[in-house]
């Protein structure tokens, strides 16, 4: 039921240590949003902006989730504006009852709140990331279907203006395609999304790479002064030495170049790419032409110039390390390898092993992420310094994705950083009836029970859906 109430009345019951969640989403005249809808509202603070916005009420919808909690953690009924409290054991009896009962209390607590904050921002970016990838879907889709249609030609500004809105998007945070996991990636638009998961992973490798790098240079151009005294000065210092890697323009085009590095696969036929058993010693020659050939071809039909994009298109299966097997074309040694050119190899080989393709199932990202480790730490100091930035940046346990604990149990990703989850079932698979505390996985961990299982598979919310508690369900109904 959908019930408007003044915010005057809402502020006194939260300044009176109330709480409030109004269940739907409240929008500013010009349409900001002001509370998403699954926020339980503690502070004042919140609802004095709301009403600065020039909102005198917010509609409560006790349908949905929308609810008023007073001070001692009873139930205000919402009549028509006038606010009728029922105590706690009542609450049960009312229409409500069966959402109440299925929580495991009527007063949220702080844990719950935490939870609840998180998948808000999940569905959030999960919303926007959507968004964005079909955009950029469908801008490589043009560029291809303009390929064919044109025997070469597309418009390149075009692509350019949409990278940058991409790069924009990325850049926010960290790497948000990370949120999508592998639940929208179909194998049957996979050059589509392989372009785009690229671009998102090598971009965020590659900001994280130079941010460090950055920070690095600049502390030992500092520590080397002898003249710096007090921390202001080392600050200042810090500012007018930063160096970084690549400038902003540069940033862009190797966005850019991670975007198209494939482009040359549209010359390539179709029933070799999508070949579902082992490739002719002829077929192999044909597809690594997607690199140093058509695609060089293409660029030049398009007059592009830039040597960063040409670079990362020409040169993204190169050697890595002296006699890498199976690597093409053959003319360049790898020392001469660019950095952000042996990123988008890397970002390549993972996004096509944890990629599903019509001939194999998607490899769990901890063992791909652990293969290149093995294949790759040792052979140059470089290599490792992305492959630390890579683990750092694209975060193996997505947001929204699902790991199994040590002790049988499964969790729901709620930060890839640490990981941060929360159970949601016991030993035996079987959904938990209350919220645990979410809590961090930490190498340090003492209890090993608690610990990341990675033998087992990280499971997408729809494997496992109707194990999932309605809280998480929510998430994936509303995505
Ligand atoms: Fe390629
Ligand atoms: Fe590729």
């Amino acid at each position: 039921m959908n019930t408007e109430i003044s915010i005057d009345n809402l502020i006194k019951i939260v300044a009176a240590d109330g709480k409030v969640k109004t269940g739907m989403d409240v929008y500013s005249t010009n349409g900001v949003l002001l509370l998403a809808k699954d926020v339980l509202v503690e502070k004042v603070k919140i609802l004095e902006i709301i009403r600065d916005a020039g909102i005198s009420s917010v509609p409560i919808d006790t349908a949905i989730d929308g609810c008023l909690w007073d001070d001692n953690g009873n139930l205000v009924k919402i009549n028509s504006d006038e606010l009728v409290h029922i105590p706690a054991f009542d609450a049960q009896n009312t229409a409500r009852s069966v959402d109440l009962q299925t929580s495991d209390s009527i007063f949220p607590d702080m844990a719950t709140n935490e939870i609840e904050m998180k998948l808000v921002e999940i569905e959030e970016i999960k919303k926007q990331a959507f968004l964005k990838y079909n955009k950029a879907k469908k801008s490589i889709k043009k560029v291809i279907a303009d390929i064919k249609a044109t025997g070469g030609r597309f418009d390149f500004d075009e692509v350019e203006a949409n990278v940058s809105v991409l790069i924009e998007f990325l850049t926010v945070g960290d790497n948000p395609f990370s949120y999508l996991t592998q639940e929208i990636f179909s194998y049957d638009d996979y050059l589509y999304n392989h372009s785009i998961n690229v671009c998102a992973i090598g971009t965020a490798v590659v900001n994280r790479f130079n941010t460090h790098f950055s920070n690095t240079v600049s502390n030992l151009l500092c520590d080397n002064r002898s003249d710096v005294d007090t921390p202001f000065e080392k600050k200042s210092e810090q500012q007018q030495n930063s160096f970084a890697c690549y400038y902003p323009d540069e940033l862009k085009d190797i966005s850019l170049g991670f975007f198209l590095h494939d482009l040359g696969k549209v010359m390539v036929p179709d029933e070799i790419l999508n070949k579902q058993s082992g490739l002719t010693k002829e077929e192999f020659i044909e597809v690594k032409k997607h690199s140093y050939e058509y695609g060089a071809r293409l660029l030049e039909k398009n007059g592009i110039k830039n040597s960063m994009i040409k670079n990362i298109i020409y040169y993204h299966h190169a050697a890595l390390y002296e006699r890498e097997e199976k690597c093409y074309p053959l003319a360049i040694k790898h020392t001469q390898i660019p950095l952000y050119v042996r990123i988008c190899k890397l970002a390549d080989i993972y996004d096509a092993m944890t990629s599903k393709r019509c001939y194999k199932e998607a490899i769990n990202p901890i063992s791909v992420v652990t293969q290149l480790f093995r294949k790759y730490a040792k052979k140059d100091k470089i290599l490792q310094y992305i492959l630390h930035s890579f683990v750092k940046s694209i975060g193996i346990y997505p947001p929204g994705s699902i790991l199994f604990l040590r002790n049988g149990q499964m969790a729901y990703v709620l930060d890839s950083k640490g990981p941060f989850v929360v159970p949601f079932t016991d030993e035996q698979e079987n959904t938990l009836k209350s919220k645990p505390d979410p809590f961090i996985i930490s190498a340090s961990e003492s209890d090993q029970a608690k610990m990341i299982d990675n033998r087992r598979s990280l499971k997408t919310p729809k494997d496992v859906y109707t194990i999932l508690p309605s809280y998480i369900k929510r998430i994936i109904r509303n995505t």
